[in-house]
């Protein structure tokens, strides 16, 4: 049985990589030695120590330093799960990493992607250009925003009356049911 280990990289909440961890938490060829944030404020740091998970900040400048290649190559990482994570992976990581980092996109990539775009600003765009469907775009990452090789997409209907925050509501449920399970499946 060969161990897996997968380090998270979020910037802010962290929902999704709290929920990734859950998911794993009795399937003990999965760890999770790290998480990782560019933000020192970010409230994932508080889910890294409930979920015990030592969790580290780095700046857009120790990301494209190595700082960040280092750490997860001192870790044994194998995978890179981007939840949430709102910086460029710099080429030093993609080279280090070949089709194994992945992203979540709350949007039906390639619509609504692309740099600032993300969280709310998202589901705005959606609702203000009255589109009747949304979801989320798991993606291999390369060197631009949102543009690498599609993986998974889950679909949800988006109502007339539906706020950007319903939108996100639902936006957020479908990742939570299906991040993990994409995961599971492409890293096994
Ligand atoms: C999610 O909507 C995800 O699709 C996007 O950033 C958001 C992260 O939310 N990439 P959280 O930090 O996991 O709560």
């Amino acid at each position: 049985m060969r161990m897996k280990k997968i380090a998270l990289l979020a910037s802010g909440s962290g929902s999704n990589v709290e929920n990734i961890v859950r998911y794993f938490a009795e399937k003990k060829e999965w760890e999770f030695p790290l998480i990782v944030s560019n933000k020192a404020d970010a409230y994932v740091h508080e889910r890294a120590k409930r979920l015990k998970i030592p969790s580290f900040t780095i700046s857009k400048a120790g990301f494209e330093q190595g700082e960040a290649l280092q750490l997860l190559q001192q870790s044994d990482i194998d995978f890179i799960v981007l939840a949430g994570f709102l910086l460029k992976i710099p080429a030093n990581l993609l080279q280090a990493y070949p089709d194994k980092i992945i992203n979540i996109h709350p949007a039906l990539l390639p619509k609504y992607g692309g740099k600032g775009m993300y969280g709310m600003r998202v589901h705005e765009a959606v609702v203000a250009h009255r589109e009747t469907e949304t979801g989320i775009t798991i993606h291999y990452v390369n060197e631009n925003y949102d543009e690498g090789r599609i993986i998974f997409q889950a679909r949800c209907e988006v109502l007339p009356a539906d706020t950007p925050e319903k939108v996100a509501d639902k936006v957020h449920a479908l990742e939570y049911r299906h991040f993990p399970k994409v995961i599971e499946q492409l890293f096994y």
